[in-house]
């Protein structure tokens, strides 16, 4: 336990900044032991808030883990009484309004494990700065609303001959003693959190892009040299992001360079610091050959979302940490568009919706629930939350849905004029959204103070006398941790009316098909009237709002849908309600007494789906695949995790059997030989034949596995491979995936990125990622505590992707985990308290399994002295 207690920091408490700095001079005399960092700062009372003949008060600078070695004023060392050091910072007396202030520190980036500030990866020089990482760099008033010109300079040995920051290199040499120094300029004013260094070996591959007003940019992705095979996806998805923010929200690049750098050990994805984003190389690096579809669509969007901040994020910032969402969410909406646009629409939409309902919506549910703009925190870092960019996503979607496209556009055009060079709040972007249309969002608001996911309940209503239609929608938020009694919403309901035919009907006189119901009641009639048949609702269509909507659909009347919506995200929705009611169907007779029927709609459905060759492949893998024991375990009372499994094997094997020979032609039909393109219509093949092969291989089945071995033979993709691969380690005979396994590893020990693909296989196979595996995993020479890439795909695979292993009856995969965050705390804070999430859901789950993840929690927390982050996140999770 801790002796004192973090302290919890309001929204309500927010003040605007004593002073201002107009000016950051750096410079960086690189020694992994003891860089010296020296700052030049032009320090100014704020205007904003200065009154008449006020004293002056002291100036803080945040600080964590520095050695300070001197500080001057206006070029005086000053005396010991003009300043204090205190935890986390430095307070300054101040005798003048304005006057410079020159700081130097030593820092040791060698034994920075936390990977904020600066610290080493593979020997080459990096930072991390958001959200308050620039205060282990130097003294600073590091907070976003202080925004300031800065200018770095770099010295290094000749070891390191590449050298980067943000902005325009505008001088190089070398010192007396031959070191290399360079200098850059950042002629945009930005908050510490978007500073950026690095320095390293690097080799790059370099691009230009002539922006729509006809600048040349100069475009360059810096790697270790072993990775520059492994650009040329990554630069493919920046050119296709610059274009895309011209042609879709009139933003171009405002410098003439933009650098991407890949570096091994990162916390997040990636960062977008202002023209040097620095990413996690499993975000931006890929070959056919070693990475997935999944990868390299998961690298164009991050790399998207990433230039998508230098409008919304750097350009226009966040006022104060409570508003991440105004950059975070905005720009996953805008990322989430692109991806959208470059591939299939319908499979983007459902994979998004999946991610909120499994992940956020459990959040949204858990001891850690907020709103998307949080009234407070005790670290920010758990605060970079689904809720903040998911929920936030949507909320902004949904202005998108209730003012149409072209007003949407307006109001991004007022939002960014409007603020351009200023750091603002979520209020400021809904203003811009209403005053460049005279929109009233109001009561829309809500969504950014309040938390927990609305519930709707709809009911229908025919009145074939009156060709009268009914739709009465009632909503509800449930109690969230700190928040009762919750107001009504705004919620755009998206519908359409599908008539006995399939056919879509018209909703009114001028024939529209579809049509956005605004809910704003708790609850509320929508009349349709001209309706002359009995029609069948199609309702919340694209996931319209981030709610849960029940509406009491037979059996009959999904299999309509999935057949008939117009709708495609429908369709699946349809699809998966089908899966869901069966799962907890077989859940169910799995408790009663054991003996499990799959019911014959599922199969059907199935089957036509898999007949329907004119649907988009990938759509169809969406609607094959199974809601995952993690989104099962989201619904019902208290989660059984063994109803779970043995309902999802079950159901699993059931539809391989039956539908085995459907199966094996549509594989057939599908694995055509040709070269890789990572294509939305060859992505969409590989899917809906991966997802076949996976059917094929349930309970060991010999021809299944047999095709898998001749995939995994073919060494053709590695999106093609590691289905191969994964199928085999879930159901090939234990020395058979041993050995697959071994020589998947011997040809590729060299490549980082596949040997985390290799780690993450086992860890997270229900059938091979045993407790026991996990732990021979760690002791591999490939491993490192340090290294959250790894930490991730070894622990977090097993503890977040292995629901059977997880949650052994014994209660050692709880253990287990409390073991690996106590010993990941001490290195890494931000890594310890993320992959402490599944034990934070003890309350959910049944009587026994609760128990045994509550001991889990509180070893924890009696462990010692725990970081802030995970300290906040534990001790809300027992109380
Ligand atoms: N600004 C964040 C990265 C970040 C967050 C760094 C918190 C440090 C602390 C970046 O823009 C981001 O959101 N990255 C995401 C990926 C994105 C596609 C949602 C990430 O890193 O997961
Ligand atoms: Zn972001």
């Amino acid at each position: 336990m801790r002796d004192s207690q973090p302290s919890t920091i309001y929204l309500s408490d927010y003040r605007a900044p004593d002073y201002l700095v107009d000016k950051t001079e750096l410079t960086f005399d690189l020694d992994p032991h003891a860089t010296l960092v020296k700052s030049r700062l032009k320090i100014r009372r704020n205007p904003a808030v200065a009154t008449v003949g006020e004293s002056l008060p002291p100036l803080w600078l945040d600080g964590v883990d520095l050695e300070l070695l001197s500080i001057a004023e206006n070029g005086e060392l000053l005396p010991a009484q003009r300043y204090q050091e205190r935890d986390g910072g430095l307070s300054l007396a101040v005798e003048q309004p304005e006057f410079e202030l020159e700081v130097q520190t030593r820092i040791a980036p060698e034994s920075n494990t936390s990977l904020e500030g600066l610290y080493l990866s593979n020997g080459m020089y990096c930072t991390q700065c958001e959200a308050e990482g620039f205060r282990k760099i130097t003294f600073y008033p590091d907070r976003p609303d202080v925004m300031s010109v800065f200018t770095t300079t770099i010295v290094a040995p000749a070891t390191f001959p590449v050298l980067l920051s943000n902005g325009n290199n505008v001088d190089s040499g070398t010192t007396d003693d031959g070191r290399l120094r360079i200098t850059w300029e950042d002629p945009f004013a930005k908050p510490s959190y978007l500073f950026a260094l690095v320095a390293g070996d690097l080799q790059y591959v370099e691009d230009t892009f002539t922006t729509s007003s006809g600048r040349a940019v100069k475009l360059q992705l810096f790697t270790e040299p072993r990775n520059i095979g492994k650009c040329a996806h990554a630069m493919t998805s920046l050119k296709h992001s610059m274009r895309w923010d011209e042609e879709v929200y009139g933003r171009e690049y405002d410098l003439d360079i933009f650098m991407i750098v890949a570096v091994d050990h990162f916390n997040m994805g990636a960062m977008e610091n202002k023209g040097l984003n620095i990413f996690n190389s499993a975000c931006v690096l890929a070959s056919p050959e070693t990475a997935t579809d999944a990868a390299f669509q998961r690298i164009e969007s991050i790399v998207a979302h990433e230039y998508f901040h230098n409008w919304s994020g750097n350009r226009v910032t966040c006022r104060d940490w409570f508003q991440l969402s105004l950059k975070e969410g905005f720009t996953v909406f805008r990322d989430a568009e692109f991806s959208a646009d470059m591939n299939s629409r319908a499979v983007k939409r459902i994979e998004d919706v999946t991610l909120l309902r499994t992940a956020q919506f459990a959040e949204d549910a858990g001891p850690m629930s907020h709103p998307v703009r949080p009234d407070s925190y005790m670290e920010i870092s758990n605060f970079y939350t689904l809720t903040v960019y998911e929920k936030g996503a949507e909320v902004v979607r949904m202005i998108h849905t209730i003012l149409g496209a072209d007003a949407f556009r307006r109001g991004s055009d007022l939002y960014f004029e409007r603020h351009d060079g200023c750091a603002v709040t979520c209020e400021d972007f809904i203003a811009a959204m209403e005053d460049a249309n005279s929109a009233d969002l109001k009561q829309f608001r809500r969504w950014y103070s309040q938390a927990g996911t609305p519930v709707l309940e709809v009911t229908d209503a025919y009145d074939a006398e009156a060709a009268r239609y009914t739709l009465t929608i009632r909503q509800h938020t449930p109690d969230t941790p700190g928040q009762k009694g919750k107001q009504p919403l705004h919620i755009p309901v998206t519908v359409g009316l599908l008539g006995e035919s399939g056919n879509p009907l018209a909703l009114d006189e001028s024939g529209a098909l579809e049509t956005v119901l605004h809910l704003t009641e708790s609850a509320q009639e929508f009349h349709f009237d001209g309706i002359a048949e009995q029609p069948l609702p199609s309702l919340l269509r694209g996931f319209s709002a981030p709610v849960k909507l029940h509406f009491g659909y037979s059996v009959e009347q999904l299999q309509f849908l999935m057949q008939h919506d117009t709708d495609p995200f429908n369709r699946w929705d349809a699809c998966q309600r089908l899966a869901l009611n069966t799962l907890q169907f077989l859940q169910r007779q799995y408790r009663e007494n054991g003996a499990m029927q799959v019911p014959e709609a599922l199969i059907k459905g199935y089957a036509a789906v898999l007949d329907n060759t004119s649907l988009d492949p990938a759509l169809v893998a969406k609607m094959l695949a199974l809601p995952s024991a993690q989104e099962l375990a989201e619904h019902g009372e208290s989660i059984d995790a063994n109803a779970i499994i043995a309902a999802r094997d079950f159901a699993k094997a059931s539809i391989a059997s039956a539908l085995k020979s459907r199966f094996l032609n549509r594989y057939q039909q599908l694995d055509q030989r040709k070269p890789y393109q990572p294509s939305a219509d060859d992505i969409a093949q590989r899917s809906l034949k991966n997802t076949c092969l996976a059917y094929l291989c349930v309970d060991g089945d010999q021809d299944g596995l047999a095709i898998a071995k001749a995939q995994f033979e073919r060494d053709e993709n590695m999106t093609d491979v590691a289905a191969a691969l994964g199928a085999l380690v879930e159901y090939a005979p234990r020395d058979e995936a041993v050995e697959n396994l071994e020589s998947f590893y011997q040809q590729w020990q060299q490549d980082t990125q596949v040997v985390e693909t290799w780690f993450g296989l086992q860890s997270s196979s229900a059938s091979f990622g045993t407790l026991e595996r996990v732990h021979a995993l760690m002791e591999h020479p490939a491993f490192e505590l340090k290294n959250p890439n790894k930490v991730r795909s070894v622990i977090g695979g097993f503890a977040m992707r292995n629901f059977s292993q997880f949650h052994r009856e014994d209660g050692s995969g709880y253990d287990f985990l409390a073991e690996q965050v106590i010993a990941l705390d001490k290195l890494n804070p931000q890594i310890a308290s993320r992959l402490v999430t599944p034990l934070t859901r003890w309350k959910r789950y049944r009587a026994q399994e609760s128990k045994q993840i509550h001991a889990a929690l509180r070893r924890i927390n009696e462990s010692g002295e725990l970081s802030r982050d995970l300290y906040e996140v534990v001790s809300k999770s027992l109380s």
